[in-house]
């Protein structure tokens, strides 16, 4: 597989305010993530809140610079390219966000807010970046009659098509999409994922689909990526991960969300809380929720190992089948 985009023991830590005289602490929202995402591919990202997934998609897209680790793009590595080397690259990749309220402008009209995303890349004359977003607007389910409207005339998931179709304006090859249907009524959220799914397969656009929501990562992802306090627990194709995981943690977090059409969900209960990322457990995070816990997991953070085509996972033990 050749990948578009690759990450390489990605580390993200935010400093902590500085407390006395000890040493200053640090938030380890990302702690040595690596993975690739091909051309037309969509890697699911999942994980409970704070486990660090907006982190990760910053990062791939550079829009924070990494405490450690690589980011490369089309071969190219950007993680200490300059703003001005980003630059040409900024067109290649895109980001939708989840809320569609926050990422208009509420005094731009709509054609207004894709034009300007055209015209700061160089694209087209005035008359064309109209045409053409008069064509991004079709594209996403809406129309060019709706150029001079304002984003208050629109429901939220027509704010989201109008993201999308922003989004989609400079011709991205990667996007990293977060939550983008979390903020929506549930009425809605399959007709958004459903044209952000076409879109991707149409333009073979690489995709890091970020969601805290297990069933609406399985209908969008071809892999799915599993984050627990910033590390990478398990990785693998969507319907092996969801029909047999191997990490203790994947079949908590599939128990926590049974559904009906799947059969009996593996009956793994979480315990306890979330650690805080500024003082996450020694050796693998999350042992102080595991069932499966050993004395010996405390001591090592297990390496991601294989345990199937395309699949790792990062638990030292073999013997637990759910
Ligand atoms: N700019 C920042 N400064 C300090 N801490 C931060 C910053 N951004 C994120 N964090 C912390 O990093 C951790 C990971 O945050 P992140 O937003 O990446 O998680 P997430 O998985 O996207 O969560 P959610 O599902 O709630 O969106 C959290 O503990 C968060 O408080
Ligand atoms: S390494 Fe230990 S604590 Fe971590 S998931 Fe495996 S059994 Fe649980
Ligand atoms: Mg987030």
């Amino acid at each position: 597989m050749t990948a578009l985009i690759e990450v390489a023991g990605l580390a993200k830590h935010f400093p902590l305010p500085r407390r006395g005289f000890g040493p200053r602490g640090a938030v380890r929202a990302v702690d040595g993530v690596s993975f690739r995402v091909a051309p037309g591919e969509v890697l699911g990202l999942v994980g409970e809140s704070g486990s660090g997934k907006s982190t990760v998609g910053r990062l791939a897209l550079r829009l924070l610079d990494p405490t450690a680790g690589r980011v490369r793009f089309d071969g190219q590595d950007i993680t200490t390219a300059s703003l001005r080397a980003l630059r040409p690259l900024r067109r290649s990749m895109q980001m939708v966000f989840q809320d569609p309220y926050a990422s208009l402008n509420p005094r731009r009209s709509v054609g207004e807010a894709i034009g300007e995303v055209l015209r700061l890349h160089g694209i087209g004359t005035r008359s064309e970046r109209r045409d053409r977003a008069g064509a991004l607007l079709a594209k996403v389910g809406l129309s060019a009659a709706d150029l001079g409207r304002m984003p208050r005339e629109f429901s939220g998931g027509q704010r989201q098509r109008i993201a999308i179709a922003r989004a989609l304006a400079v011709e991205p090859r990667f996007l990293v999409a977060d939550e983008p249907v979390s903020a929506l009524d549930v009425s809605v959220q399959a007709g958004i994922l459903a044209l952000l799914r076409g879109l991707q397969a149409e333009l073979s656009l690489a995709m890091l689909f970020i969601s805290h929501d297990l069933s609406v990562v399985e209908v969008m992802a071809d892999r799915v990526m599993v984050l627990y306090l910033g590390r990478v627990m398990e990785v693998g194709p969507t319907r092996t991960m969801f029909t047999a995981p191997r990490h203790p943690y994947t079949a908590g977090l599939l128990a926590a969300a049974p559904r009906l059409d799947r059969g009996a969900a593996p009956a793994v209960v979480l315990r306890d809380e979330i650690p805080s990322p500024a003082d996450p457990p020694s050796g693998c995070v999350f042992r102080t929720r595991c069932p499966f816990a050993l004395a010996d997991c405390a001591a090592t953070v297990p390496e991601p190992r294989t345990v199937g085509p395309d699949h790792q996972m990062a638990c030292i033990r073999d013997d637990v089948t759910f």
